[in-house]
């Protein structure tokens, strides 16, 4: 007798996250051979959400992880309508049609969520009181989620931040560019918050659906970062030390810190975007990189993915 496959609907495949869970996504989980489906925008439009609707309805997925998102936080300000109906829309879309078709949601959530001044790490059950447009559009899907599937269990929200990997648009990638570009750069140093690779957050993604099918209770909203703290200042000193040890750059930049007042952006920036993952990491059994390790492996990867090789 051949196994029920676990029909998993994975949105944003081309985004940075949405690579990452494709090249680590398991043969099978919980015993269940895995059946991955992936959507990009030109086989499902996240801000249609009778689109978002109609694909639960026709292919009846055990889960749907929701990796795409739009991201462009400083754009978001003038495209409010848009990224509340990419952020907002599809969850509470998938959700509706989730709890109606019978299956699972998992959506990625962000730092964004909070006011980004409390000096001490969010924990997950704290309320949400999101900042700019971005943020207010993501705490709207999580609020969808929970009012649709709060009692159920049958949705979890995963935050995270300051993401980074070795494909797509990220801090990490663009440091490295202006390192070789640019005999100085300032970076902001007031603002502190973890980096997470996007290799350490697809794991805890596949661990957290195992978990969950293994009907193993996990709260609503669970939280996983990289481990420690840094500002983008250090990040950005790191990446010229990293990348210079591993020959992608051949010289770094001198890094200058400077304040938020002296970088001024369309989107305000949490000065404090720690998270409290310690319940999750416990939960899910997985020890977080230090972000400066997680660093190091992305460009790693990052070195052998321009040698020609394939993603790990
Ligand atoms: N990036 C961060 O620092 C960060 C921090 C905290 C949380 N998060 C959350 O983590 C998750 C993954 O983020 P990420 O950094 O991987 O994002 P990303 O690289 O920007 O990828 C987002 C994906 O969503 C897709 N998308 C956007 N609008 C769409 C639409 N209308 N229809 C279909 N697809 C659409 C994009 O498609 P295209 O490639 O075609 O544009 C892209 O593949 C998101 O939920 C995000 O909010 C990110």
């Amino acid at each position: 007798m051949s196994l029920r496959s676990l029909k998993i609907l994975l949105t944003g495949v081309s985004g940075q996250l949405g690579h990452a869970l494709k090249a680590s996504a398991p043969v099978a989980l919980g015993g269940s051979p895995l059946e991955l489906i992936l959507c990009d925008r030109s086989n499902l439009d996240l801000a249609d959400p009778d689109a978002c609707r109609a694909v639960v309805g026709h292919l009846r997925p055990d889960w749907i992880l929701n990796a795409g998102a739009y991201t462009a936080v400083d754009k978001a300000e003038s495209e409010a309508e848009h990224t509340f109906a990419v952020n907002a829309g599809a969850p509470r879309a998938f959700a509706e049609a989730l709890v109606d078709c019978g299956g699972r949601l998992l959506q990625l959530s962000t730092d964004f969520v909070f006011g980004g001044a409390q000096g001490h790490p969010y924990r997950p059950d704290q309320s949400r009181n999101p900042l700019g447009v971005y943020g207010a559009s993501k705490a709207s899907g999580e609020e969808a989620i929970e009012e649709l599937m709060g009692t159920s269990g049958e949705g979890l929200i995963l935050r995270t931040s300051w993401l980074m990997g070795p494909v797509g648009q990220n801090f990490a990638l663009t440091m490295l560019r202006l390192h070789n570009e640019r005999d100085e750069l300032n970076v902001v140093a007031d603002q502190v918050g973890c980096p997470t690779s996007t290799r350490g957050l697809a794991a805890a993604c596949w661990r957290l659906i195992e978990i969950a099918q293994g009907r193993n209770s996990l709260p609503l909203k669970c939280h996983w970062c990289d481990a420690g703290a840094a500002s983008w200042y250090d990040v950005a000193y790191a990446i010229g030390e990293l990348g210079k040890q591993l020959g992608l750059i051949e010289c770094e930049a001198k890094v200058q810190p400077i304040s938020t007042s002296d970088y001024p952006t369309p989107a305000p920036r949490p000065s404090y975007s720690l998270l409290d993952c310690r319940e999750t990491w416990h939960a899910l059994d997985l020890q977080p990189l230090h972000w400066r390790k997680g660093l190091q492996e992305i460009l790693l990867e990052l070195k052998r993915l321009r040698s020609g090789q394939p993603l790990i």
